[in-house]
């Protein structure tokens, strides 16, 4: 890690490590070409505590605006809470130049190109485990990872050096690493899960003030 700039260790505009995904990007490129269409860089500084972790960039969300959640459905509750409990400050009005700020917390993705259907493959999700880590190392004062969903979980899981099975995903459980790290799981805050009621805004609020009390 030392000698090598961690920005090399972040997906290139181009990445073609998954070429399922960068054919998407091509096709995307093409068919809406005022999209950023390129690997959705983390949101907020390096220094946060908490580090808040999806699962990958929705199409005309991420993936249009060029920062994690910024235009997707899960974006509304995601920042309106952020906004809430004081991990961001300003207004979000789902689009980069909205000056919203982080406060203490940090927000990147397992997979960081968009993928159709908004389904990453097991490889992909695999291939892009080494950005993933990038950003565990580059977190001096990482206390907590906010996993949102499952894939997210066992990517966080994984990442750190346990096998899947060391950690079961559950709404609302935390889990400890060996380096002091907490895990806390959360149902992805996407439409089908808001919708039906998996996730309500309440129980969203709780893990937030989960999180609030941790730190
Ligand atoms: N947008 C993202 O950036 N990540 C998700 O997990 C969902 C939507």
């Amino acid at each position: 890690m030392h000698n090598v700039s961690m920005y090399e260790l972040l997906p290139k505009l181009n990445c073609d490590l998954c070429p399922r995904l960068a054919d998407f990007r091509e096709e995307n490129r093409k068919k809406f070409p005022e999209f950023y269409n390129a690997p959705v860089p983390s949101f907020g500084c390096r220094d946060a505590e908490l580090l808040i972790v999806g699962l990958a960039p929705g199409l005309k969300g991420a993936n249009f605006s060029g920062r994690p959640f910024t235009g997707d459905y899960a974006g509304d509750l995601l920042y309106a809470t952020l906004l809430e409990f004081g991990f961001a400050k300003g207004d979000y009005a789902a689009q980069k130049s909205d000056g919203l700020e982080l406060v203490n917390a940090r927000i990147t993705n397992a997979v960081k190109c968009v993928p159709p259907e908004n389904k990453p493959t097991g490889t992909e999700i695999k291939t892009c485990r080494s950005f993933l880590k990038t950003e565990f190392e580059t977190m001096p004062k990482l206390k907590v990872i906010l996993s949102l969903g499952l894939i997210s979980h066992n990517a966080v899981v994984v990442t750190s050096g346990y096998k899947q099975s060391a950690f079961k995903f559950v709404h609302g459980a935390m889990h400890d690493f060996d380096n002091g790290i907490k895990l806390i799981d959360s149902y992805h805050c996407s439409r089908y899960n808001t919708n039906t009621g998996r996730l309500t805004t309440q129980m969203f609020h709780d893990i937030f003030q989960q999180i609030t009390d941790v730190l």
